[in-house]
């Protein structure tokens, strides 16, 4: 067989990772797939900059829409990130020819990912997005193909592995808030723009996309009540555990009598509770169903080498011909939003 020819754009934290495991485990991949899985072309903005790999005997593209277009690829990974620019253009670019795409970029998938799905409908071609929820926890697989007939009441959880880890970190030791942020950011958890993490927005985006697939209507993160952690002090989090509590920064979509209640704000939760225990970058994804009371899935949230094993899952499921349906083209079960109320978990 062929081998499957890989092109990534965007070489930051998670791009340089997952081309570093591309060419380590080349060897591994090939056995595991039957088949040769290479990264042969990349785009990014700067060619000199020292990113820790060998890219030089890589195709460089200065522009991510040509690199998407190029008959030297089969599979495209966009991880530029954005929800605009060079990201939509160029996962459109490819959809449009029937090119299959892994994205880890949730602001685009919040904002476009409904057209994008279609595209990809129409055109035949595989969109994966594990990587854009919960960094390397596979919440997608297990929502598109792990619950049967369940139908899904509520799904919550810790969805920003730079939130958990500042509230943690700040819950555990006299540190403020903004070291804990530099250090965040440091660590490659936070986002180029760390407004997106702390202001709740990152966490907004994901639920978005993780309503879709629960509840099958479109993806709309700016009818959600949004609330970050940048407000949060050490005396709050000391008020909180006196009272038996933690402090985390949760994303809450419910199905209600009047219609889906979607909501991202900081929450008080017991402390002993399965949720209070997921803490540093770590993510959890709750989902009660009608026949699984309720599932948890935590794992690592953010970060290189997490986010890019789950671009890499996709990427393998392409390889092997898995079929995945795609995300978010609203069903008949459409419900109507409601402005979600501030309230207790
Ligand atoms: N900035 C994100 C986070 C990265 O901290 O969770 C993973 O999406």
């Amino acid at each position: 067989q062929a081998p499957l020819r890989v092109g990534v754009a965007g070489l930051g934290n998670v791009g340089a990772t997952l081309v570093r495991i591309l060419q380590k485990d080349s060897a591994e991949l090939t056995r595991k797939l039957g088949r040769q899985l290479e990264v042969v072309a990349v785009a990014a903005r700067s060619r000199s900059r020292d990113r820790g790999i060998d890219i030089s005997g890589l195709e460089w593209f200065d522009d991510p829409v040509a690199l998407a277009k190029s008959d030297g690829i089969d599979l495209f990974v966009e991880l530029i990130g954005g929800e605009d620019g060079p990201a939509f253009a160029s996962v459109k670019a490819a959809l449009e020819i029937g090119r299959p795409v892994v994205t880890a970029n949730k602001a685009l998938l919040a904002k476009h990912g409904v057209t994008l799905a279609r595209l990809a409908e129409e055109s035949g071609a595989q969109l994966g997005f594990e990587a854009a929820v919960a960094g390397g926890i596979p919440v997608i697989k297990t929502l598109r193909e792990g619950l049967g007939t369940a139908r899904i009441a509520k799904v919550f959880g810790i969805m920003n592995g730079t939130c958990n880890y500042i509230l943690t970190r700040m819950g555990n030791e006299d540190i403020s808030f903004a070291d804990c942020l530099k250090d965040a950011q440091a660590l490659g958890y936070a986002e180029a723009d760390p407004t997106f993490d702390v202001e709740g927005f990152d966490t907004a985006h994901k639920l978005s996309i993780l309503s879709t697939l629960c509840f099958g209507y479109e993806i709309a993160p700016d009818k959600m009540r949004v609330e970050g952690i940048s407000n949060i002090t050490q005396h709050d989090i000391q008020v909180a555990t006196e009272l038996g509590y933690k402090i985390k920064l949760l994303g809450i979509a419910e199905r209600t009598e009047s219609g889906i209640e979607q909501r991202v704000h900081p929450t008080f939760v017991p402390k002993g509770s399965a949720i209070a225990g997921v803490d540093g970058v770590m993510n959890a994804v709750a989902l009660e169903t009608d026949h699984v009371h309720e599932l948890l899935l935590a794992g690592p949230g953010a970060g290189g080498p997490p986010t890019a094993s789950s671009v890499l899952s996709d990427i393998l499921d392409i390889a092997r011909g898995t079929r995945v349906p795609p995300l978010g083209v609203p069903s008949d079960e459409l419900l109507p939003y409601r402005e979600a109320p501030y309230r207790a978990h």
